[in-house]
């Protein structure tokens, strides 16, 4: 067995625990996707005055500390899980990323994060055509949507960048110059950056 199969057979919350360190005072995941998103893209919106109020889709016990690292936004998260509740912070609801307008007012954020969510729950093109519609419909006018999703087999909903670009423009990510960043990962995760048309 080749030693990457072998690393398929250690369950994959045990995997990323072991990529945990410590930094400026917190626990964080230190995957080179995680890194980027923490330092590059957090930052990049924190610097933006024009970001005040922030939805984050989906939670995960990696992400505890992200209302803290939001700091000075108003940062919310939502999941569908309801368990996700226990380790989410206080501006938190439980509903699906396909509902988003059952919890929040129209064009309320600045900013929506979707991370880790298409292909990860949100699986199919009908269910991600919900979802960002549920997105556009929460986001104010020329409001920034960042999506990191993993472009694998098994993760990777067909016809996904048409979905996209039937709702959103993409722009370029300043830090970065282009409309997407590829870190280098094993399972090709991906961001892209888009605005509300
Ligand atoms: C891999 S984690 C990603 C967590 C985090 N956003 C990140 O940056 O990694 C996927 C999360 O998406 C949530 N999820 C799956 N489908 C969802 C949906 N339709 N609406 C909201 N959350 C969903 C799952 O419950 C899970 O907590």
């Amino acid at each position: 067995m080749s030693p990457l199969n072998i690393k398929k057979l250690v369950p994959r919350g045990i995997r990323l625990r072991s990529k945990m360190r410590w930094k400026n005072g917190r626990w964080r995941l230190a995957t080179t996707d995680r890194v980027f998103l923490e330092d590059v893209i957090v930052p990049f919106f924190l610097a933006d005055d024009d970001v005040r109020h922030v939805l984050d889709i989906g939670v995960a016990w990696y992400t505890r500390s992200y209302p803290r690292l939001f700091k000075g936004k108003d940062y919310w998260t939502v999941d569908i899980d309801p368990e996700k509740q226990r380790i989410a912070g206080q501006n938190h609801r439980t509903v699906s990323a396909t509902q988003l307008d059952s919890a929040f007012d129209p064009e309320t954020f600045d900013l929506v994060v979707c991370n880790g969510v298409i292909g990860w729950g949100v699986n199919t093109p009908p269910a991600v055509t919900q979802a960002l519609d549920a997105c556009a419909a929460v986001m104010r006018p020329d409001a920034w949507l960042v999506v990191g999703w993993n472009d694998v087999e098994g993760h990777r909903v067909p016809g996904l960048e048409a979905l996209f670009d039937a709702r959103f423009r993409r722009v370029d990510f300043p830090p970065v110059g282009a409309d997407h960043f590829i870190p280098e990962t094993p399972y090709g995760h991906r961001f892209e950056f888009f605005r509300k048309r």
